[in-house]
Order: C-alpha cells, then structure tokens, then sequence
C-alpha cells in the first residue's frame, strides 16, 4: 500500500488529513479524540480573543447533500487553545491553531499573544467565517486583506495560512492571488463554507436553522465543485513557496485524491466528521490507499497539482 506520509511546510505528517476548523475541535475532549485518531494533524476551533457561546440554536443542520451551519463562532476564547497546542507532546504531529479577530486591533492582539507563546505549530488565521451578524466575510474585502496582512507581516514570523471563503469569477481569483503573492503566506486553505445558504424544511416549510433567519454556511457534498475549483485556481496563481489546503465536499477517498489533483497538500474533512466522527480518518486513508496503489502512485508529491485539462 502507498505509504501517505508526507511533507507540509518541511514537516512530516503521517497522513494528509486533518480536521476542518470548527469541527470536533471545540472542547479538550474532542481535540484528543482527534489526535488518538488516524488524522494526521488537527487544528482547534477558530479562536477569538475572549471566550464566546455563539450563536442561538439550532445552528446546525444536516441537509441531504452536506449541512448547513450559523454556529458563530462558538468557542472558549485563544488561552484555552493557546494552551492545549503549546502544551501537547509533538509526537511527530504539528499542531494547528485556528484564530480570527473582529476587527484590526484584535487579529494584531491574538497574533501578538501566539508570537510572544512557546507555540511551535502552524497558524491559521480564519478570514472567512460567514456567520458573525455585523462582520461580513474580511477576505471579499481585497483592500482590507491586503492591509491587514501589511501590519500581520510587520512583526509576525511564525509559520501562518490564511482560511479563504469560496471565490466564483476568475477576476477574483487573480486579485487575491496578486495580494497573497506579495506575502509570507506559508500557504491558503480553500474553502470555508459557501456563506449565507438557506435550506427549507419540506415537513415545516421553515428554516433550520435560527441565526440570521436562516442563513448559514453551506458544507458537504453541496460545495465540492467550488472547493476543486478553488484549489485549483489558487493553484494556477499562487507562487509555488506558498502551500494550499483542500477543505470542501470530502466524503470518500477518491474526494481526497481529486483535492489532491487540484493541487492541495493536505485535506480538511469537515462536514463528514460532524456525520461519522474520527472514525471517517482511518476510512478515508484505506480508501485513499486503494486509490494510489491502483494508480502505481508511490507517494503523495508525484500526484498532487497534476490534474490534466483538455
Ligand atoms: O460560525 C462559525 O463558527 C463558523 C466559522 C467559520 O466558518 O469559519
């Protein structure tokens, strides 16, 4: 079997797959869940500076072809993360953690706190969470991205990506890529949900969901289109130093491999994990396996940014 250890901002991992920000990595419990797990890394839950509850429930639901989310960024606020990443034994996993600020001042903040910490891991700073009544999605906005990753990489200089929303014309993709470039980006995760869907119950003719009357993050089999496409054309743009994540649509191995095709280095599973728990790793790897040892692919570097066009 093809052996899926492998390489990502000159670290080894044992697989390429980890979780999605937001999912099973909330609480303590289920970080460790996902370390004992065949995953090979995690990232937290997207931290802010203060601990917060979130939105309202319900503010998830399972759709038929993915799920729909409002969560607002529940979680207990960067020390509790700041903690646990800098606190656990490497045991060849390099952590990620997950952060993201309200306004300027506060992202500088948490970047400051994680670059004055013992943290060796890897940074992930969230531009895109759709569900914060009152703060729109920071990476629409070309200019503001631009100008905060001005004062980030003023002082910052530990290993950071940045989390991207879905981008759809191809003039987009060259703006932010054109500002990406210009950065010491250790790479872009593509996608976070597709923001502001909204799904109505056949049995209730309602929303399922009870932030923002209804509007949430789409995830699951419903974006995997949009997350390929993504991947791929941060692929065409980006300067090959900065690495890409695959997150979106991930429910069999062969969804991992075509990330891979497009050209992320590591895979997020999100929507699947909330569905089927840590369990999805060890599956998802079997079947991954199945994939490349058919295709006489020996490790991971030979395929990944090789899909072909016609
Ligand atoms: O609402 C949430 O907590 C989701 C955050 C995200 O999608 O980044």
């Amino acid at each position: 079997m093809t052996n899926l250890t492998h390489e990502f901002l000159g670290r080894t991992f044992t697989s390429p797959l980890m979780n999605a920000a937001g999912v099973h990595c909330e609480s303590i419990s289920e970080l460790r869940e996902l370390q004992q797990s065949a995953a090979g890394t995690l990232i937290t839950k997207t931290a802010t500076l203060q601990p917060r509850q979130g939105n309202q429930s319900p503010r998830y639901a399972d759709l038929p072809f993915g799920s729909l989310n409002a969560m607002g960024l529940p979680n207990f606020g960067l020390d509790y993360y700041l903690d646990f990443v800098s606190t656990q034994p490497a045991n060849g996993r390099q952590l990620f953690l997950s952060v993201t600020g309200f306004s300027t001042a506060e992202t500088l903040e948490l970047l400051h706190k994680i670059s004055a910490s013992d943290f060796q891991g890897i940074t992930e700073l969230n531009l895109s969470c759709p569900n914060v009544e009152g703060h729109p999605q920071l990476a629409y906005d070309f200019a503001a991205t631009k100008q905060l990753l001005q004062q980030v990489f003023n002082f910052f200089d530990k290993p950071l990506g940045i989390k991207l929303p879905p981008y759809f014309d191809l003039a987009h993709f060259d703006q932010m890529a054109t500002i990406i470039n210009q950065f010491p980006i250790a790479y872009v995760n593509c996608i976070n949900s597709i923001g502001n869907g909204l799904f109505i119950d056949p049995q209730t003719d309602t929303v399922v969901t009870r932030p923002k009357t209804g509007f949430g993050g789409i995830g699951g089999a419903y974006v995997k289109p949009t997350a390929l496409a993504n991947v791929w054309a941060f692929h065409q743009r980006l300067e090959s130093r900065i690495a890409i994540i695959g997150t979106g649509g991930v429910r069999t191995g062969r969804d991992v491999y075509e990330l891979l095709l497009c050209g992320a280095s590591m895979v997020q599973v999100g929507t699947q994990l909330h569905q089927e728990g840590v369990d999805v790793f060890a599956r998802l790897e079997t079947e991954l396996q199945e994939i490349l040892t058919a295709k006489k692919i020996d490790q991971l570097t030979d395929m990944i940014g090789q899909l072909q066009t016609l």
